[in-house]
């Protein structure tokens, strides 16, 4: 009797420390981890929960070089913003994910042609020099809504 409960302790002590190392891995590969790429990932599940995209549009840049970020969501079939004015002259560095399929999000006009893949932020650095309004396009078949998935871009004075 007295072995039988010497072998369920060491197999409680056991468990315990196998369930604090996997507690420990998970903390540490866990969060807005960026992959070595430079590429950063997010949960597509709870884009929405996430303060950059839970209200999508543009917000002025706390760091970095450029003034604004402009965070776009990209969805079956529609972008967040649906139109969003950015002051003439700014550099904006757009940060794009799609909570469901792969969507594309190009600005006609410019060389901004990025893909928004669920699980990733696609960004990309641009200065907005000219005025002007520049429709925003999905590029990548995601589905019979595919052609209506549209936003404007207004650079204005
Ligand atoms: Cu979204 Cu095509």
């Amino acid at each position: 009797m007295h072995k039988y409960e010497k072998i369920w302790i060491s197999l409680g002590t056991a468990s315990l420390a196998v369930f604090l190392i996997i507690l420990g891995i998970s903390a540490v590969h866990g969060g807005h981890t960026p992959a070595a790429s430079g590429i950063e990932t997010i949960n597509p599940e709870h884009v929405r929960e996430d303060a950059r995209f839970s209200e999508p549009g543009l917000k002025e840049a706390t760091d970095g070089d450029h003034d604004y970020d402009l965070y776009f969501l990209a969805s079956a079939f529609m972008y967040e913003p649906g139109e969003v004015e950015i002051p003439a002259g700014s550099t904006v560095k757009i940060h794009v994910t799609s909570p469901d399929v792969v969507h594309g999000f190009q600005v006609v006009g410019t060389n901004v042609n990025m893909i928004a893949e669920p699980g990733l932020i696609s960004t990309y650095e641009m200065t907005f020099d000219e005025p002007g309004e520049h429709l925003i396009v999905c590029n990548e078949y995601c589905g019979i809504g595919h052609t209506d998935m549209t936003s404007t871009l207004k650079v204005v004075n």
